[in-house]
């Protein structure tokens, strides 16, 4: 079995690119420049910007972020939107989801412009996804595809099983792993709540990719042995250390590891990983924009 390592695979992105940007840098060029736009006061959502922000910082990017109260008005959104998709000093930004309820989040995500859509969010993007043109790939999938392919799992011609399908992770990676590419070439099977008998299913996977965000909900009676095992699952459960929670993933780590030949762990698999493909992303429009 070989642990999917998404701390030291996301560490060695981050040295990549931040040795990218101190040639730029030493060249003359300015530094690539992310901004991410917050609105409201949920916990995870600072947490997961602030982390996006000190990323920034490691690898010698600006950063800006626009924090806004969560009574901000959709039309103030918009305009903000606007501001950065027409500031030049931008090269991308994120909208940080969930925004607040009375905020239509498709119409906001609609308004940023695709070229400073790092997140992949735009439909644009996510049509230029689902027919292999260049784009930004959300950071997720992006991240899960990334970790795939530098430890060179095979996939082509396996049965993937994704369960969930959500616009930001199941949707999309199960349009990349079915794509003809390495990796990718998979056959792919899109589980979800409505889906009948799903332990039969998940049994027959080569490759579970799970992004349900229940915790323990792949147990190792469900696994193949062998099986590549990706857990997207990010639950917080409340325990007594200090932070006062833990995260925990969709499975079974436990008992379910030794019958995987791959497997990321939580934490420290897939969830690293997003914020690397954030900043591959920031520099591929960075890159983009100044040539
Ligand atoms: N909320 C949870 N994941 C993400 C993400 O990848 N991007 C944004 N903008 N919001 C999120």
């Amino acid at each position: 079995m070989t642990i999917l390592d998404g701390r030291k695979t996301s560490s060695d992105i981050k040295d990549e690119i931040a040795f990218a940007v101190k040639e730029i840098v030493a060249g003359g060029s300015r530094a690539p420049h992310l901004a991410a736009v917050i609105a409201g006061e949920d916990g995870a959502s600072l947490t997961y910007v602030g982390s996006k922000v000190r990323a920034c910082k490691k690898v010698g990017f600006d950063s800006t972020l626009v924090k806004l109260p969560d009574t901000v008005t959709e039309d103030e959104l918009l305009n903000k939107v606007h501001e950065l998709n027409n500031d030049d000093a931008i090269d991308g930004y994120i909208v940080q989801l969930p925004l607040p309820s009375h905020i239509d989040s498709q119409k906001i995500l609609m308004a940023v412009d695709p070229s400073k859509d790092v997140d992949g969010f735009h439909p644009t993007n996510f049509g230029r996804m689902a027919l292999n043109l260049p784009t930004y790939i959300s950071a997720t999938p992006h991240g899960i595809m990334e970790l795939l392919k530098r430890y060179d799992v095979p996939t082509e011609g396996k049965h993937t099983v994704v369960i969930g399908r959500s616009d930001i992770v199941g949707k999309p990676i199960s349009i990349l792993m079915g794509l003809k590419t390495k990796p990718g070439n998979s056959t792919v099977t899109l589980a979800h709540s409505r889906t009948k008998n799903i332990s039969d299913l998940i049994q027959e996977a080569d490759i579970i990719i799970s992004a349900l965000g229940v915790p323990n909900f792949v147990k190792a009676e469900m696994v193949k042995d062998g099986a590549v095992v990706i857990d997207v699952g990010i639950t917080r459960v409340k325990d007594d250390s200090e932070k006062g929670y833990k995260i925990v993933g969709d499975v079974d780590y436990e008992n379910v590891a030794n019958k995987s030949s791959f497997i990321t762990p939580v934490p420290g698999g897939v969830g690293p990983m997003t914020i690397a493909m954030l900043l591959t992303n920031t520099l591929k429009a960075y890159l983009q924009r100044i040539n």
